[in-house]
């Protein structure tokens, strides 16, 4: 699977999105479904309960960050999520989400560094 499969990026293109149990029970409802955690995503699914899944990467409330732009400037999922599709668990790789971690990769890459890029204005 690509990983767009499960994050897609819906317009105006800020969040990839998590999936909702209805699009792993388009396979699961027939793949691997004696297991153990398969028979707990069906029972979640029927019970029309949301996955509370959780959250790993967050950007503090009043920032302004957007996927589809950095997508667009040619980054990949991995510069900032690491080698996603080796790992069992999702683990926090990168100091992505400080601003720190944001103005490493902008001096680095020549992508705005005023203040009101990533805070007012926007
Ligand atoms: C395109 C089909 C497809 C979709 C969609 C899909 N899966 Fe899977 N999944 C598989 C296949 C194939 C396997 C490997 C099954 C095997 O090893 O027998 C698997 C394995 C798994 C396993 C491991 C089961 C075990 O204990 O061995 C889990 C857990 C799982 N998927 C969860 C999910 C969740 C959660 C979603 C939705 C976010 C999802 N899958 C969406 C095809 C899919
Ligand atoms: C079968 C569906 C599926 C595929 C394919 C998939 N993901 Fe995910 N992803 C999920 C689900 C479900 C979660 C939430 C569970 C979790 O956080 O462990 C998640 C969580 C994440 C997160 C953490 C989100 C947060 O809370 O901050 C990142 C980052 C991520 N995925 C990146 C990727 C990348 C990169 C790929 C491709 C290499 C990928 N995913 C492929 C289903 C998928
Ligand atoms: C330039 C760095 C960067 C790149 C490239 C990037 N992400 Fe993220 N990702 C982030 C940040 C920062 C957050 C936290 C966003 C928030 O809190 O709204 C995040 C959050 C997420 C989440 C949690 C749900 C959401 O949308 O907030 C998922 C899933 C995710 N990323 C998947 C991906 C996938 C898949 C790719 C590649 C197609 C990707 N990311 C590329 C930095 C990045
Ligand atoms: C791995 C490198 C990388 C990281 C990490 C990163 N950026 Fe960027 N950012 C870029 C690049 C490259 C551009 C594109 C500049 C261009 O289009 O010329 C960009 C552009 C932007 C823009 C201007 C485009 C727009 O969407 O309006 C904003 C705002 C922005 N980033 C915010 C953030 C924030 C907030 C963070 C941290 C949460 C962050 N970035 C982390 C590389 C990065
Ligand atoms: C590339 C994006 C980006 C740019 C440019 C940026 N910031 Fe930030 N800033 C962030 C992020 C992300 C956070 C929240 C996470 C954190 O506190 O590290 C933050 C947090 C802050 C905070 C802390 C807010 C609080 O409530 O604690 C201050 C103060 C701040 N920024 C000031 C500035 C100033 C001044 C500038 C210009 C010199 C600037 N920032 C430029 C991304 C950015």
């Amino acid at each position: 699977m690509k990983c767009q499969d499960c994050h897609p990026n819906p317009d105006p293109g800020e969040h990839m999105t998590l999936p909702v149990s209805a699009k792993c029970m388009g396979c699961h409802s027939s793949i691997a479904k004696d297991k153990p955690a398969i028979q707990r995503l069906a029972a979640s699914d029927r019970a029309k309960e949301p996955i509370p899944w959780i959250r790993v990467y967050a950007v503090a409330a009043g920032v302004y960050w957007s996927h589809r732009s950095h997508l667009g400037a040619g980054l990949k999922c991995q510069d900032c999520h690491g080698d996603v599709a080796q790992m069992d668990r999702i683990v926090r790789i990168s100091e992505v989400t400080n601003m720190s971690g944001c103005m490493a990769c902008h001096k680095q890459r020549q992508a705005p560094t005023g203040c009101e890029f990533c805070h007012e204005g926007k």
